[in-house]
């Protein structure tokens, strides 16, 4: 299933990218789920899946975590099942965020899905992230205000919500509308029936996560050892000064590390890294040379495993947190844009046998696999 989303880009990303929030009729036009809320249920009682149950009761908000082994305890309202990178296990949902990619990969997160009964939602709150939520079977109002400071509490240890809040957006949405809310938009999604929502999140690091994971990589690769000098030490008037020069410098010594050739490569593995379980399942036995030849051979198209990031940056290509060098850049590029990878896109490509080596490689490593060998695995 592939998803057409009516949507106008440029006039969507000057008006309202980080600005503010919209809803877009029919954006996606005969809108047909690609999952059942019986299938969504299913992944929030696996191990690998992150989910949770976020329910309203007399006493209060109970948030309860995923895995779940019954859903037997529910009532008919005021609950919402939330599982997150769903990306990651449905091929079908994963779909959805195809045409998101417009925006770049980098930026992406996951597909987060919930299943209210009416009166379900987690309740006002605010998000960090850039998020469109697609209003999927059944019909949920979305109120959404103006981004003012305002206040969180948690009225429940696992649970951040805001004050009642005016709506800048009231409005009921229907199978193939959509929300987008920009970071800092309060909002709040109460389901009138059964329904599905499904959120493109976008992801946007903080000052501290770069600090943070740079210096993880000055670590692990063990750079910055040149130590402070100071050939040219002056008297000062008072012992306790640390004069401003000095301050300069040993500023000067981190941001070197920060405009080194390093910047760059740890950028890349950063980026690339999924913030969610990828679901990796490396072929057994694993697949020879000669047979990732014939199964092009044969047309069989090369899929990504879901949520999977591959990223290029300058000349470098990123893949799952890792740098993936010395490869014929269209082979590269090949991988960096297409989800699906057309057999004949590759044929001409692994005449090279280090490029057959490389694909072997990522197959064999669970990135890649070929159309149909799910079906395959369940049947044995
Ligand atoms: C939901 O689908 O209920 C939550 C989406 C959101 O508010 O971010
Ligand atoms: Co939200």
């Amino acid at each position: 299933m592939s998803f057409e989303l009516a949507i106008d880009w440029p006039t969507f990303l000057t008006t309202y990218w980080q600005k503010k929030p919209v809803i877009i009729r029919q954006a996606f036009p005969d809108f047909q789920d690609p999952i059942t809320p019986d299938e969504l249920a299913g992944l929030a009682m696996e191990n690998e899946v992150d989910s949770r149950l976020v329910s309203q009761t007399a006493a209060g908000w109970q948030v309860a975590h995923g895995p779940f082994s019954d859903f037997d305890q529910l009532t008919e309202t005021h609950w919402s099942l939330l599982v997150q990178a769903v990306n990651h296990w449905h091929p079908a949902a994963a779909e959805l965020m195809q045409p998101f990619r417009a925006l770049s990969d980098w930026r992406m997160d996951d597909l987060m899905i919930s299943f209210s009964v009416p009166e379900g939602g987690v309740g006002p709150h605010l998000d960090q992230y850039d998020v469109f939520i697609i209003q999927g079977a059944g019909r949920r109002r979305w109120r959404v205000g103006n981004n003012d400071v305002i206040a969180q509490h948690s009225p429940h240890p696992d649970l951040l919500q805001v004050a009642p809040f005016d709506a800048i957006i009231d409005e009921i949405l229907e199978p193939g509308d959509l929300v987008y809310i920009p970071p800092g938009f309060p909002h709040e999604g109460y389901s009138l029936e059964n329904s599905l929502n499904y959120s493109v999140g976008f992801r946007a690091p903080s000052g501290k996560e770069l600090l943070s994971g740079f210096a993880d990589y000055v670590l692990a690769q063990e750079l910055g050892s040149r130590r402070y000098q100071d050939p040219a030490l002056a008297l000062r008037d008072s012992a306790s000064e640390v004069l401003a020069d000095e301050a300069e410098q040993l500023r000067g010594m981190m941001t070197e590390l920060l405009r080194s050739a390093e910047f760059t490569p740890w950028l890349g593995e950063f980026l690339s890294q999924s913030r969610h379980e990828l679901d990796i399942a490396p072929p057994q036995p694993a697949y020879q040379e000669d047979e990732v030849r014939q199964a092009l051979d044969e047309g069989t198209p090369l899929y990504r495993v879901g949520g999977l990031k591959v990223l290029q940056l300058a000349t470098q290509t990123f893949i799952n947190g890792e740098r993936f060098s010395d490869a014929d850049p269209a082979f590269l590029r090949l991988l960096a844009q297409d989800l699906t990878i057309e057999a004949e896109a590759l044929q001409p490509l692994i005449d090279d046998t280090t490029t057959l080596t490389q694909l072997t490689g990522l197959i064999n490593a669970g990135y890649w696999h070929f159309a149909g060998e799910e079906e395959e695995e369940e049947e044995t």
